[in-house]
């Protein structure tokens, strides 16, 4: 108990004090490099705690990893981009464009989304292209 006292009563406020913080923004570009050197534990922590706080209180940086906010799971992943070109003239009566990427058959719908809105609670369709009679 007497270490960690004396952490918090003497060692703490001792380096914060002996600290080269600047009066302003621009006293930061006047430190030399051994004064930087010895902001950048202090840097360091700091930017440390206000990351874990953001994390900790922000629900929007807990909601998703950036893995899963990619709506194509596996449709031509070796492509840059997936881009399809459908003719006008190919389309007959009636066609069914896939939107949630899950489909066997893509670009066209296989009926994938219906297992896929089951099983996460989404509400995607497919594109219906229908020739005017
Ligand atoms: S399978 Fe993707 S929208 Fe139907």
């Amino acid at each position: 108990m007497e270490s960690l006292h004396n952490l918090v009563r003497i060692s703490l406020p001792n380096y914060l004090k002996n600290l080269p913080i600047p009066d302003s923004f621009a006293g930061l570009f006047k430190l030399n490099a051994s004064e930087i050197i010895k902001l950048l534990p202090f840097l360091g922590i700091v930017s440390f705690s206000v990351y874990i706080t953001y994390k900790v209180t922000c629900p929007a940086a807990n909601r998703r990893s950036t893995k899963t906010l990619k709506c194509n799971p596996s449709i031509c992943k070796e492509k840059e981009k997936v881009v399809d070109f459908v003719e006008i003239e190919e389309i007959c009566k009636k066609v069914s464009y896939c939107r949630c990427w899950r489909s066997k058959k893509f670009p066209l719908c296989d009926g994938s989304h219906n297992a896929h809105n089951k099983e996460t609670g989404d509400n995607v369709g497919p594109l219906v292209l229908k020739v005017a009679e």
